[in-house]
């Protein structure tokens, strides 16, 4: 397996605008070529201005939309990645609601990740090798991915889909894991500041640290870019 793909962009800026157009293309793309698509968003601060850059594009109405984790909050809470992409992403473009899934977090706690991980399953059926067409994922400072948390998630777990509690605020999360995410024919890691880049080092530098979530990332028959800003990628000379 091939080491991941790293592209270092000069500032915040380049990094959204070449990330938007790695999105459109590679949706499109898969839409061209399968009649349809399907696409894990990550939460946090980071990917806000991609999706708000994010263009229309010739096949849009046919990609699942599907949340990589979500913080258990109330849901207009400014916290909801599902509220911060809907505002940037969904409404701005028109997605059909049907199109969209995320964890239903007013279901009964012990039924949010069973109820998730089944319409997990359902979108992934849908394609002939069972994959998301891409997985787009942040970075914490500690190493961790969507909400799998050094020293609390299992590398090694069955399921698709996982509830746990984050050592940071909101601290109870839904996230897919590990098995999940490497689902991919294509992960985008979206990486910027200079506050990220010892983490970057720790996962994809020469003395990686293969214990940190991030490091679990690596589909066996996929592509995984880490798309960085000069001071994300500092470290790593
Ligand atoms: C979340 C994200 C999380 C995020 C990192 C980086 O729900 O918070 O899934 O994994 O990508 O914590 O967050 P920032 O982009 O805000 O630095």
């Amino acid at each position: 397996m091939s080491g991941p793909e790293i592209r270092i962009l000069p500032d915040r800026e380049g990094v959204n605008a070449y990330a938007a157009d790695l999105l459109s293309t590679t949706l499109s793309t898969a839409v061209a070529e399968r009649a349809r698509a399907a696409a894990v968003l990550a939460g946090g601060g980071t990917p806000e201005p991609v999706y708000r850059a994010l263009p229309s594009f010739q096949g849009i109405e046919r990609v699942d939309w599907l949340l990589g984790d979500e913080r258990v909050v109330e849901g207009g809470s400014e916290l909801s990645n599902l509220a911060m992409i809907s505002a940037a992403l969904f409404e701005r473009l028109s997605i059909d609601p049907d199109r969209i899934t995320a964890p239903r977090l007013a279901l009964e706690a012990r039924r949010i990740t069973e109820d998730y991980e089944q319409r997990i399953r359902q979108i992934l059926e849908r394609d002939p090798d069972q994959r998301f067409d891409l997985v787009l994922l942040g970075l914490g400072a500690d190493g961790h991915t969507a909400s799998l948390f050094p020293g609390d998630a299992r590398r090694d777990a069955s399921r698709l889909v996982e509830s746990g509690k984050a050592p940071v605020a909101p601290h109870l999360r839904v996230t897919l894991t590990a098995r999940a995410l490497c689902r991919a024919r294509q992960v985008v890691f979206l990486v910027i500041g200079e506050d990220k880049a010892a983490a970057v080092r720790q996962v994809i530098g020469a003395d990686g640290d293969p214990e940190l979530p991030a490091s679990w990332i690596r589909p066996a028959d996929g592509r995984v870019l880490w798309l960085l800003d000069r001071a994300a990628g500092s470290r790593l000379a």
